[in-house]
């Protein structure tokens, strides 16, 4: 079993989503072992996304994802990782795959409604960054 992190992003808990994305994940079979809803500060978004301060849309994410609450959750399952990044689809919602959760409440590449952990490594770093 794995663990990973989904981020329901603040662009997918205005548009009332928070329930269709969790009934989605549990229809797959990962169980939500933690969760919780935050509004990011500026320092938090920012030490969370260290890896691409480098990046032109930096500044532009940290806008965005301090702009209202996120609820993070911590997800268990076989192969938690890998499935999780297949569930969630492409980064660009125009190139998302049908039936993903980008494709469906993603508006843009930026605003791409949930982010999930790319690798193993990450995910115990960002499960920790939110639940200790
Ligand atoms: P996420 O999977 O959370 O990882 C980094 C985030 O930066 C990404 O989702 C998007 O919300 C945002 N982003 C904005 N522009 C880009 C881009 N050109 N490439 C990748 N990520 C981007």
């Amino acid at each position: 079993m794995e663990r990973t992190l989904l981020i329901v992003k603040p662009d997918a808990v205005a548009q009332n989503v928070i329930g269709e994305i969790i009934r989605r994940l549990e229809e797959k079979k990962f169980r939500i072992v933690n969760l919780k809803m935050v509004r990011l500060s500026r320092k938090q978004a920012a030490e969370f996304y260290a890896v691409h301060r480098q990046r032109p849309f930096y500044n532009d994410l940290l806008e965005f994802m301090t702009s209202g609450p996120c609820v993070p959750m911590a997800l268990v399952r076989h192969n938690a990782v890998a499935f999780l990044r297949e569930a969630i689809g492409s980064t660009n919602p125009e190139e998302a795959a049908e039936g993903t959760i980008r494709k469906d409440f993603a508006t843009d590449i930026q605003n791409n409604a949930v982010h999930a952990s790319d690798s193993l490594e990450n995910a115990a770093r960002e499960v920790a960054f939110f639940f200790g």
